[in-house]
């Protein structure tokens, strides 16, 4: 039975080793803020923080997640204050329908750990992300002014 820490909690969960680590989360944790998109690694859409880097875990078995400090959206604001991606996506309006927008927030938090002045250029090579709803412009607005928070 795989043992995950998520979001700070221990979670003995039901699975089998191999099953998604997004399917975990979503359907025995009940953490629905991580969504599925393609299943594939190409959308971004299933965006967590495993010990702080981004991952795609609709493509991670759930045994490659033990032992390791798993971040989800929910657990992205700390004390009830809004992290600075989630501050400045609201400033600049950055949701359309919302629905890639957790894995979007969740893959440029993790860019500015990295990197805290990202490039133009480090977005487009970081940032693969997709948005069926073309709001690309408003993201990278949005980056460029968490890293001036
Ligand atoms: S659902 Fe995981 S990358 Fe698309
Ligand atoms: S906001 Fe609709 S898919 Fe990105």
């Amino acid at each position: 039975m795989p043992r995950l820490v998520v979001n700070g909690k221990t979670h003995d969960v039901d699975a089998d080793p191999n099953t998604p680590l997004l399917w975990v989360l979503r359907e025995r944790i009940g953490l629905t803020g991580t969504k599925y998109g393609c299943g594939i690694a190409q959308c971004g859409a299933c965006t967590v923080h495993i010990d702080g880097a981004a991952v795609r875990s609709c493509s991670l078995p759930v045994n490659e997640a033990e032992g390791k400090q798993i971040t989800t959206i929910e657990g992205l604001a700390q004390n009830g204050v809004l992290h600075p991606v989630q501050k400045a996506w609201l400033e600049h309006d950055v949701p359309q329908c919302g629905y890639c927008q957790t894995g979007m927030i969740m893959a440029v938090a993790a860019l500015l750990t990295e990197k805290p002045k990202p490039t133009d250029a480090d977005i487009d090579s970081t940032i693969t992300n997709i948005c069926r709803c073309g709001t690309f412009q408003q993201v990278r607005a949005a980056i460029h002014a968490a890293t001036n928070a």
